[in-house]
């Protein structure tokens, strides 16, 4: 699929995301956050669900956290331009509760979808519930910057959620360095190596 289909059927997504009304997130988000950035982008990163900031601006990750990620991106070089963002709900849960796992099966086929259509290389789950839907019972504090290839050939890499370095400047310095794995594993990837 060329760029241009790719962004035409991501634009359809984000039109009935606009109008969904499955679960009950629907009834109390101001705006629709289905997901943001190049429909070609080699790496997709997955949140978890918008906050309060995403909720009223309908952009992913636009907040305190959106601004360190855009800062971690930065210092491998990139820019939002450059990657997809979405998250695996797509409304807010009301007061930043983690969705119910009935929140996320209903959402799920518009992520199935995204991903579908962008084929990314390496999909970078944000924080530990993005990481569980796609590579269940892994434990975050182990497997943070780790690529990990599933059966299906997919490869992902679990990074901690950005929210969680940002009153801890410690922290930071653990989310900075899985970062600076990036580039090395997309330019694995493209000479289609296979041992993640
Ligand atoms: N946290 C997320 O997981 N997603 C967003 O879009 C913003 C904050």
């Amino acid at each position: 699929m060329d760029t241009a289909t790719k962004s035409v059927e991501l634009a359809k997504i984000a039109a009935e995301i606009a109008v969904c009304r499955n679960c009950k997130l629907c009834e109390k988000r101001s705006k629709t956050v289905p997901g943001i950035g190049s429909p070609s982008a080699e790496i997709l990163f997955i949140g978890e669900g918008p906050g309060k900031s995403e909720d009223l601006q309908g952009e992913p990750f636009v907040g305190a956290a959106g601004k360190f990620l855009n800062e971690m991106l930065a210092s491998i070089g990139l820019s939002r331009a450059d990657i997809f963002i979405a998250n695996v709900v797509k409304c807010r849960p009301p007061e930043n509760r983690d969705p119910e796992p009935i929140e996320v099966e209903t959402c799920w086929p518009f992520l199935a979808r995204q991903i579908a259509i962008i084929q990314p290389k390496l999909i970078a789950t944000l924080g530990r519930h993005s990481m569980n839907r796609f590579l269940p019972g892994l434990k975050i504090s182990a497997a943070h910057g780790q690529p990990k290839r599933r059966k299906d050939g997919q490869v992902f890499l679990p990074l901690y959620h950005p929210a969680a370095a940002l009153y801890s400047p410690s922290q930071r310095i653990v989310h900075l360095a899985d970062f600076a794995k990036i580039p090395a594993i997309l330019k694995k990837l493209e000479s289609q190596s296979t041992n993640f």
